[in-house]
């Protein structure tokens, strides 16, 4: 059941868990919220959470965890080497996965590390449906190039094309022949395409890219971070995989993968990650890199107890009612947002809500960041903190140019089961204020630049006085009140 039939009211998601566990907000006023953009340099990382209202900044670490997590964490077998909770672990990935090896690190970008260090080398080719931050600096960084070959809808921001995670096959088939098969490290598949707004692949269109991987002897290697929303999406979206279970398609997709790897402070809602596989080779080789970077075997990196949450976590990820939840709660924010005319991007995808900043601030430039400026102008205005995704996320080029990015992206991640209804309905109606004000927000430049990854801890300044302006504005229509 994704929405519940009101009889007097609207359709609305519901949530099917109850709140157990509360931690107390603070709405500083905006005055404060001002001079904190301006200590963070105006990137909202760099915010302290004390003022911060409603943190939207990811859904990383911080899904809530359910109550059989709590009580599995309690009773973990910590030790530094054959913990049992590792096997337990171990035992549940094959389970759902099918795959008999299993790797375990620190978190997401560990295992691309480890897989890039493995399968990277100068001059290899990744062809993929769409990059990840952290995934393109490690193929990067091993002196490979990253190759997107997502269907041109993709970059479509307002659209009805139910996947636009997929891979263009013929664009796929073109890189492979341009390039030769011996310089393709592997093809990567990314569920839920994190960087275009948590859209999904179909799980038709990985078969297509698992047949291409057939024909020219090529690895696929999934990264089922966003997956539950992914897996959702099939469930809903495509008719072939309406009556089956999301056990059953995620066993299709794992199937058709050679080797995937996750942050398991997404899926499975915990803290770490891992990478699984039944291919003994590439696991041997892959393995031989864990207590060097990521510490012991049977931990990883990570905490015993986190360990012990990530198995509890996997097995909730097969329950349709709890992993619907993200997706229809984003769904109802998108088109509260569409209601009000704000654009934002569709369909509503996975992670949380996106909105174009292209087109919210169309007046100002690629060049003044204008996703980044709206990340600071939603923060001043709301207390509520999103990301950047869009040119700041960007590393760039080797001549020192700026890459600027396909899409301009403020998302607004919506963690799993932390928001009600109410903070959502609050977010929407002052970025719906903001939205009328829009041409009161101006530009942000780099003050301090740094060359690997720079949106995390890069320092900007606004072009102009612009923010004193949006204060004044604010206390104009909303009096005293915060
Ligand atoms: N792959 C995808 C698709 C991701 O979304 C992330 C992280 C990673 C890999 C890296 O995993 O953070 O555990 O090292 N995404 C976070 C986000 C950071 O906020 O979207 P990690």
């Amino acid at each position: 059941m994704s929405r519940i039939k009101f009889f007097h009211e609207e359709d609305l998601p519901l949530e099917m868990h109850k709140v157990r566990i509360v931690q107390k907000l603070n709405l500083a006023p905006i005055e404060r919220r001002l001079q904190a953009i301006n200590e963070a340099g105006n990137n909202t990382f760099l915010l302290r959470n004390r003022d911060i209202f409603l943190d939207m900044l990811t859904d990383s670490g911080v899904n809530a965890m359910s109550d059989q997590q709590l009580a599995a964490m309690m009773v973990a077998d910590d030790s530094y080497a054959g913990s049992e909770s590792f096997f337990k672990l171990a035992a549940k990935v094959e389970e759902i996965f099918g795959k008999k090896y299993f790797i375990p690190a620190h978190q997401g970008r560990a295992c691309e590390n480890i897989i890039s260090q493995v399968f990277v080398t100068k001059g290899s080719i990744v062809p993929m449906n769409y990059h990840f931050t952290t995934t393109k600096a490690h193929i990067t960084l091993n002196g490979g190039t990253v190759e997107e070959v997502v269907i041109d809808e993709a970059l479509v921001l307002n659209s009805t094309h139910p996947f636009k995670g997929n891979v263009d096959i013929d664009k796929l088939r073109a890189v492979i022949q341009k390039n030769g098969a011996k310089k393709i490290a592997f093809v990567r598949l990314e569920a839920g395409t994190n960087l275009i707004g948590g859209q999904p692949f179909s799980l038709e269109n990985m078969r297509e890219v698992r047949k291409v991987c057939d024909e020219f002897g090529l690895l696929l290697v999934l990264d089922a971070s966003l997956l539950a929303d992914n897996l959702y999406f099939i469930k809903v979206r495509e008719e072939q995989c309406k009556h089956w279970s999301i056990r059953e398609i995620t066993r299709a997709i794992a199937d058709l993968s050679d080797i995937i790897y996750f942050s398991a402070r997404k899926l499975g809602c915990a803290r770490g990650g891992g990478i699984c596989t039944n291919n003994q080779a590439a696991f041997e080789k892959m393995r031989e890199l864990v207590p060097l970077y990521e510490g012991f075997l049977t931990y990883g990196g990570m905490s015993i107890r986190e360990i012990e949450a990530i198995t509890v976590g996997l097995e909730e990820t097969m329950d349709e009612e709890m992993i619907n939840q993200g997706p229809e709660f984003i769904a109802f924010m998108v088109e509260e947002f569409q209601k009000k005319g704000v654009p934002v991007v569709t369909p509503p995808g996975g992670l949380g809500c996106h909105l174009n900043a292209m087109e919210f601030v169309e007046h100002l430039p690629q060049t003044q960041y204008p996703a980044g400026a709206l990340a600071s102008a939603v923060y001043l205005i709301s207390g509520v903190r999103g990301m950047e995704r869009g040119t700041l996320s960007e590393q760039r080029d080797e001549n020192g140019e700026e890459c600027f990015a396909d899409v301009e992206l403020l998302r607004l991640a919506l963690p799993r089961r932390v928001f009600t209804l109410s903070q959502i309905k609050y977010t929407v109606d002052r970025i719906a204020w903001l939205y009328e004000n829009r041409h009161l927000i101006g530009g942000l430049t780099f003050v301090e630049e740094p060359k690997i990854l720079r949106f995390f801890c890069g320092r900007l300044a606004t072009t102009s006085d612009w923010q004193n302006k949006l204060v004044a504005q604010f206390r104009k229509d909303f009096g005293d009140n915060l």
